[in-house]
């Protein structure tokens, strides 16, 4: 008997399933107390951990490739790591941990002018030996039928097929399980484990039903080594579409049986087996059938012919002939790890040694409900030459087909009929090419349309990193500015950091659930609770009735509703909670409470319909220099737009949620809290109690991710929670679940830019007016905030003499949006750099050389008169446009371009100033408490949270510099009200520079008190000095010297005159230079991103991986922003893309295969500490150069086709917008119905 190993998701796997199987968790891997394994080891000694939520899924992906393949290649390791998804580090750092593994990995990062980030030599190998044995007991286990009977469910293992088919007759209607990937819930019967394999025989291959498709995509490798040529033709289409079927993770689990029978038109076999000519084997109790898979074997979306009583036994799989061929397509929302939006299976037949079609097969899946056939189309084909005259009818006659009105499911109607055509171009033209190389005598492929037959593979992504090592005069013993691993990095990938949901419950400890409304605007009539508060183990129903407190609370000039009274505003919205002993109950008691509404007028959810409503919030704010008219009349050119930018979910991995632990006393609680806004949490949980804030202490220990989303939403789950804890007297625990988390706390605003440019014929910027509407949702929020950061960009790096910009937000009735990385700065940016876009184009210039021409140079002033120097900034573009060979490049795509028809390449180069700080003086403190306890060990407790971007690194950094101790010897145990109390949120890329100083004024105020002891003892340790004081202190009360300090560090005074258009809105700006290569199909829209470079002026660095883990987090989750995520509501304002399957976020092979980035060196910065600078948010806007060279190898393919390159494109530049751009052929067909 052999043992496999296999990664699975936990959260798809029904615990029944594992009857058998030994689970190994990343606590049976390795552990920081005992030995870490050295996957556990490399991923944090290379920097891939910054909140280190994703890497026990990441160190259990890559432990279970190498207990299987010893020495993985690099596409192992991509394989095996593209179902994991990480949303901090960019996964450049993952990889470059794992690589060590690989025998020849010749594309490790190579670090220039700098210490090692890591030193792979030192690693240790792995010892087999650290591994577990798979338990011995386990593999005596006898085939018997197995019952496990739940509280509702009844799950049955049969021991055989016999059995199976008994059960099958005695209990038709419970469904059969194989993988369980499609999640059902119910009474079920587990597929009998003894029907898996895969037969390879003379004329067919037959795969078992249960097989798993990992079994069957390494057998079919197998087997195609083996088979001639043409017997294997179809085997390849079917591989080709297996390596892009969901992650390895869901194929070692998902059987090929359930893809076919879950006749689900997303899934991607059913028409590459269709197109192959499978047939299946059916069995039940009174014999089997054959029935062949065909459209008319899926009768409606999850039905098909099979009767209630029946088994799917095999699939049956006959090899490809001589003059057979086949090819298999799919299209999806990003590269991979995506349900496709197209996909299909085409085989064609000829007539011996001709180039007659014989017979022709096509199938598509997402065209229709089920799987559709142009069983027409095709017979009209038979006959006919393999020509271009083939090649056009076949257009026109599979058009006509295929059946997809505009209301279809799922939209993207015009998108999916060009992929229609597009994917048939695609195989006429690989036909054409076989035949060719034939020896028939048809006509040759252009070499200009060989680019229509290469897929888009990316390679695992490789770079270089570079920065300033230290001074060699530094102490050795002196962290700051050295590339430390973050403090928790072992702690993340060995499963032991904490976050508070692996907080044990406390005794007694229910579970909250909240109802929320499903309507976008109504009135609430009634609320029946009856059947949800009989049901087992619920306990209470909370609503606005129920609040000690205030339900309201004030925020600018609205008030604020906790639970939702009268009136709901959105779907989405707090109405009321559910209270049970378990999350399951208090699960299923939420969807049994039954609100009644009456709908309300208006509803409207865009940023076009609030404005023919006039639905806005006030402020309206404007900034303006010059004059914007009169330089309008001095242009040579004027040009009027727009650009629409959809938002962007958060999509941090640890979703929002709290516990809350009543203490008993006058309304104490506890709240164990994921938040980067404590002191906000607190304030309003008071405010719902009915308490003094000092009875409310929150306790923030690290945040799996927050990306700004996690400091308003989260103050109101967690004063609902400490409402229930109040109520019940006990602790009480709220875990949002993903779908519920982004339909509850929203997301980036979306915005819309409108512009009036007026500019010279050499690209000179003269006057631009624009107006930004952001969608702000149904309440205020941040958005006010956010607008006035976007204002305030409006400028980025170019000195436009006259400017103005005014901003709006649209009250809609949408879920309020919030903060999110950039805070407004992605937007507005991305408005400025549209326009600079569209005056090149106009101008028939470089986008790049109009940026250089209406560049700020030296000592400048923005819009709103903050005087700031702008040579790094220019130093930034020149030396990223130098180490990214940006005009030898440049010229290399027109090249490119020009030889290639369906693939086209797009570079562009895009600086950013972005203001670091808050806009409001008193925002810009910090605050540190600095315990040293008599041992001389530090307690450091500051006014940030750690979220990932290694704010407690770099603050025992600092305290470690100046308290010349070990870093080892300085803990942070966590952020809590009770030690810094009325502290700022961490946002703005502000953190590090109001914590660090006030830790460094702390450290300096402990080292000058203690001073005299030092200077009376000069040759006495730490410990010693330390031991002394304490002494001292107990013997002599009144002593002067204390040891701790709190310490508050005022930072600076910025503010904003809005009448005036003036003031110091940042402290500083942090500069850099981002260039992006990407090469598009322009037949399905699909992009890969080929190479990118940042420069970044980040003063001198504190730690430069951490920083560098910024810049590149930032950069790849702008990429998504700007590319793949794209977020869709239906028509009644529910948001529908709730989960990942739906929103796509960038996966591992959405990552540029060349990433480099560069710290501009020689560089300070004397407004912060230790001339640092902040890093946080800048660079998620660089996911905008991809989108522009997007835009440019777009434009090059509509030049082939006479169109003008001045076009919109709206970000997100999804597969689907980037196609019906590249306007063609087939898009004109589709348009018009007929061919040009
Ligand atoms: C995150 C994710 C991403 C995915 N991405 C893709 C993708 O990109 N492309 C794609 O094609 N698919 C994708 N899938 C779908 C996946 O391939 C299917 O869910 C899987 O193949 C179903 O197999 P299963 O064994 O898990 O089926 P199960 O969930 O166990 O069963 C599915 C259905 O089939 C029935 N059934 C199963 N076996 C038999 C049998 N032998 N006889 C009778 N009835 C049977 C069951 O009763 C049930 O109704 C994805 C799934 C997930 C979760
Ligand atoms: S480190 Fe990967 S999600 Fe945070």
């Amino acid at each position: 008997m052999s043992i496999s190993h296999f990664s699975v998701n936990a959260c798809l796997l029904p615990i029944c399933s594992l009857n058998g199987a030994a689970v190994t968790t990343v606590e049976g891997v390795g552990s920081t107390k005992t030995k870490m394994h050295p996957v556990q080891e490399r991923i944090a000694a290379a920097h891939g951990t910054q909140c280190g939520f994703c890497s026990p899924g990441m160190v259990m992906s890559m432990y279970t490739l190498l207990r299987n393949t010893p020495e993985p290649s690099m596409e192992d390791i991509q394989e095996a790591l593209l179902g994991n998804l990480c949303r901090c580090t960019g996964y450049r750092p993952i990889v470059d941990g794992f690589k060590t593994f690989c025998q020849t990995n010749d594309s490790t990062s190579i670090l220039q002018e700098s210490d090692d980030t890591f030193q792979a030599d030192d690693f240790r190998l792995v010892d087999p030996t650290q591994d577990f044995i798979f338990p011995p007991e386990l593999m005596k286990q006898s085939h018997q039928r197995m019952v496990f009977q739940g509280e509702r469910i009844k799950w049955i293992t049969p021991a055989d097929l016999e059995d199976l088919l008994e059960l099958k007759s005695q209990y038709p209607h419970a469904p059969l399980l194989a993988g369980n990937t499609t999640c059902y819930h119910g009474k079920t019967m587990q597929i009998s484990k003894t029907v898996l394999s895969v037969k390879i025989h003379g004329d067919r291959i037959t795969l078992s039903a249960a097989c798993t498709l990992t079994t069957i995509k390494e057998k079919l490798e197998e087997a195609v080594k083996v088979l001639p040529e043409e017997k294997s033709e179809g085997l390849h289409a079917l591989l080709e579409t297996l390596g892009k079927v969901a992650s390895k993770q869901i194929r070692n689990v998902a059987s090929v049986g359930g893809n076919i029978l879950s006749s689900n038109p997303k899934f991607d076999l059913c028409s590459v087996l269709a197109a192959l000519g499978c047939s299946l084997t059916i069995l039940s109790k009174d014999g089997s059938r054959k029935l062949n898979l065909t459209e008319g074997f899926f009768t409606a979306v999850g039905k098909t012919a099979l009767k209630p009583e029946e088994v799917m036994l095999s699939v049956y799989i006959p090899y490809t002939k001589k003059w057979e061929f086949m090819l298999a397509f799919r299209q999806a929302q990003c590269r991979q790890f995506a349900f496709s939006i197209i996909n299909c299976g085409m085989k064609v037949i000829f007539f011996e040694g001709t180039n007659v079609v014989k017979d022709l097969k096509i199938f598509y899946g997402g065209a229709g409900a089920t799987l559709v056939s142009t069983r027409n189309a095709s017979q009209q084909l038979v006959g006919r030459k393999w020509n271009d005259n083939l090649l056009t009818d076949a257009c026109k006659l599979v058009l006509s087909e295929i059946h997809l009105p505009d209301t279809a499911h799922g939209g993207m109607v015009e998108y999916k009929k060009t992929l229609i055509l597009s994917f048939f171009f695609k195989f006429y033209l690989h036909i054409l090419q076989k035949l060719k190389a034939m020896g028939l005598n048809v006509a040759a492929v252009p070499p200009e349309y060989m680019s229509a037959l290469t897929p888009l593979h990316s390679k695992l992504p490789q770079g270089q990193l570079s920065y300033q090592a230290v001074s060699v005069s530094q102490p050795l013993e002196d962290p700051v500015g050295r590339p430390n691993v973050h403090q928790s990095g072992f702690k993340h990938s060995t499963g032991e950091a904490i976050y508070y949901d692996d907080i044990p419950s406390i005794d007694g400890e229910l579970f909250l659930v909240f109802v929320t409304s499903t309507r976008p605007h109504a009135k609430i009539i009634s609320i029946d609770t009856t059947e949800a508060l009989s049901m087992p183990g619920v306990v209470a129903f909370l609503s606005a009735k129920d609040v000690p407190g205030n339900n309201k609370r004030r925020w600018f000039h609205d008030m604020v509703e906790l639970f939702i009274e009268e009136e709901v505003m959105c779907v989405g919205q707090m109405i009321g909670a559910i209270v049970a002993e378990t999350r399951e109950q208090a699960r299923r008691a939420a969807q049994k409470v039954y609100v009644s509404y009456q709908d309300l007028e208006p509803v409207f959810f865009t940023i076009e319909e609030a404005i023919n409503h006039q639905s806005f919030f006030s402020p309206q704010r404007k900034l303006e220099r010059g004059d914007v008219d009169v330089g309008f009349e001095t242009s040579d050119q004027i040009l009027e737009g727009e650009i629409y930018m959809g938002g962007q979910e958060h999509f941090y991995m640890e979703t929002q949620g709290v516990i809350a632990v009543p203490k008993g006393e006058n309304g104490e609680t506890d709240l164990f809290i994921a938040t980067q806004h404590a002191a906000f949490a607190q304030e309003v949980v008071a405010n719902a109690l009915g308490v003094s804030f000092n009875k409310i202490t929150c306790h923030v220990k690290r945040l799996g991710g927050g990306f700004g989303g996690k400091i308003m939403k989260i103050a109101d789950i967690s004063a609902a929670v400490a409402i229930a804890a109040y109520r019940t007297g006990r602790s009480v625990r709220c875990v949002l679940e993903r779908g519920e988390d982004m339909l509850m706390t929203s997301g980036r605003h979306p915005f819309l830019g409108k512009y009036k440019v007026g500019f010279m014929n050499d690209g000179t910027i003269i006057s631009a007016d624009v107006t930004y509407y952001s969608n702000a949702g149904n309440t205020l929020d941040e958005s006010q905030f956010i607008i006035e950061k976007a204002l305030l960009h409006l400028d980025n790096c170019y000195k436009i003499p006259n400017l103005r910009g005014r901003g709006i937000m649209c009250k809609t009735y949408l879920p309020s949006y919030t903060a999110f990385r950039g805070f407004g700065g992605p937007q507005g940016l991305m408005v400025i750099e549209s326009v600079i876009n569209e005056v090149a184009a106009k101008c028939g210039l470089p986008a790049e050389e109009v940026r250089e021409i209406n560049m700020y140079r030296n000592e400048s002033h923005t819009h709103f008169r903050q005087s700031f120097d702008a040579s790094n900034m220019v130093r930034c573009w020149n030396e990223c446009l130098e180490k990214a060979s940006y005009y030898q490049r440049r010229q290399n795509i027109e090249e490119f371009n020009k030889q290639n028809r369906w693939k086209k390449r797009g570079i562009s180069a895009v600086p950013i100033k972005f203001g670091i700080g808050f806009t409001k003086g008193f925002c810009n403190q910090g605050a540190a408490l600095v315990n040293v306890y008599k041992d001389g060990s530090v307690l450091l407790s500051h006014s940030g949270t750690e979220m990932g971007q290694g704010i407690n690194t770099k603050m025992i950094q600092i305290a470690s510099r100046i308290l010349k101790i070990p870093q080892s010897s300085i803990y942070i145990v966590e952020t809590s009200t009770a030690s810094v109390p009325n502290a700022i949120p961490s946002a703005a890329s502000f953190g590090t520079d109001a914590v660090g100083m006030a830790v460094k004024d702390a450290c300096e105020n402990m080292m000058n008190r203690l001073q005299p002891i030092i200077e009376q003892h000069p040759k006495m340790s730490w410990e010693y000095w330390v031991r002394f004081v304490s002494f001292y202190c107990l013997k002599n009360s009144g002593y002067f010297l204390i040891c701790y300090l709190i310490f508050f560090n005022r930072g600076p005074n910025t503010d904003v005159d809005w009448e005036r258009s003036e003031g110091n809105a940042y402290f500083y700006f942090t500069f850099g230079v981002c260039c992006s290569e990407v090469e598009i199909d322009c037949l399905t829209g699909e992009h890969k991103n080929i190479r990118t470079d940042i420069v970044m002026d980040v003063g001198q660095s504190l730690n430069p991986t951490l920083d560098i883990g910024q810049i590149e987090g930032g950069f790849v989750q702008g990429l998504g922003l700007y590319t793949t995520e794209e977020l869709k509501f239906s028509p009644s304002g529910v948001l529908i893309t709730r989960g990942p399957s739906q929103y796509k976020i960038p996966t591992i092979c959405d990552i540029p295969e060349q990433m480099n980035t560069s710290l501009l060196q020689n560089t300070s910065n004397p407004h912060a500490i230790y001339s640092s600078k902040g890093i946080g948010e800048p660079t998620v806007f660089f996911g905008c150069t991809v989108f522009f060279a997007i835009k440019q190898a777009i434009a090059a393919a509509r030049k082939d086709v006479g169109l003008h390159d001045n076009f919109t494109l709206n970000s997100p530049a999804t597969p689907e917008k980037i196609r019906l751009a590249c306007a063609d052929q087939f898009t004109q067909m589709v348009r018009c119905g007929k061919i040009h």
